[in-house]
């Protein structure tokens, strides 16, 4: 049995600027779906996969997400005394256990690679998991589940890839297949952003991960690559040269809500499975149709 995942890093630093202007003045992993901020489903994602401490790598005007996390002793007390206690309730489901959840910065944005890098004290010398808070999975067994249990057969490294259109590559992490054996494809490497002619296959990484911590000292030394940044794939890719790497394909619906296309679709597919208004949102859509 590999030694298990306890802890996950969520890096929450970036600027939102594909949902601009929506977060300028708000962090994007605060933006709503239906009535939970996309933070809420990573962390509880994450939860549900066994997960018990969770990394927030935040960075400058993004502190309201810490404050997400904490009790607002105006609003409860307020809630209470108005006897609102549902509502009480809801909000304080919030919270997590003290202890549970740790901060560190990351005080340039030089990339996904070094973001995770900035997380290497509070991880330690343990396998660890990788969430990005722009792609939440909201039916369960989420995709850290399912990854996690694929995890405890195969152990090693893991990301998670679904198929996209050979032209969209040049948008993700592609990974170059070697033997598929069903929902798990052994890796042979990876490549961050190609175009389309240059890509291995068009199975594109999701964001999430299962990582030895041996990625640190790779990350550590790397320098920048596609888009002048420093690429989490790049190292993957080095690290895959000495450990296993496995793709899951994992069953079920991801939402992209870093587009705003895909937010709003996020919001429509929750939203019509809400079990007080779902039916009639429905309604409205049909008819606006
Ligand atoms: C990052 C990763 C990429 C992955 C993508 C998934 O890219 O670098 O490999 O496919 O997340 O969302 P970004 O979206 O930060 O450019």
């Amino acid at each position: 049995m590999p030694k298990p995942v306890k802890k996950v890093v969520i890096p929450v630093a970036g600027l939102g600027t594909r949902v601009l202007p929506a977060t300028k003045s708000i962090p994007k992993e605060l933006l709503p779906v239906v009535d939970r901020p996309l933070i809420d489903y990573v962390v509880s994602e994450a939860r549900d996969a066994g997960i018990e401490h969770v990394i927030l790598v935040t960075g400058r005007g993004k502190s309201a997400i810490e404050d997400y996390f904490d009790h607002a002793f105006e609003l409860e007390a307020t809630l209470k005394a108005k006897g609102k206690n549902d509502i009480l309730a809801n909000v304080e489901k919030t919270i997590p256990r003290a202890g549970d959840l740790s901060y560190t910065r990351q005080q340039a944005p030089l990339g996904l690679g070094h973001a995770v890098w900035c997380a290497r004290a509070i991880i330690g010398d343990e396998p660890f998991a990788v969430s990005l808070p722009d792609e939440i999975v909201p039916h369960r067994p989420g995709f850290l589940r399912q990854m996690v249990d694929a995890y405890e057969n195969v152990g090693g490294n893991l990301v998670a890839v679904e198929e996209v259109p050979q032209k969209d590559t040049s948008k993700y992490g592609v990974i170059a297949p070697k033997a598929r054996k069903e929902n798990l494809i052994e890796m042979t490497g990876m490549v961050e952003k190609p175009k389309p002619e240059d890509a291995p296959s068009n199975f594109r990484i999701i964001g999430r991960y299962i990582l030895q911590p041996d990625i640190f000292p790779l990350l550590e030394t790397q320098e920048k690559g596609a888009g002048g940044e420093i690429q989490l794939t790049d190292s993957m890719n080095k690290l895959n040269a000495r450990q296993t790497f496995h793709a899951c394909i994992c069953e079920g619906v991801i939402h992209d809500c870093g587009s705003k296309l895909g937010w709003l679709q996020a919001n429509a597919d929750l939203g019509i499975k809400n079990d007080e208004f779902g039916a009639a949102l429905a309604d409205y859509i049909r008819a606006r149709l």
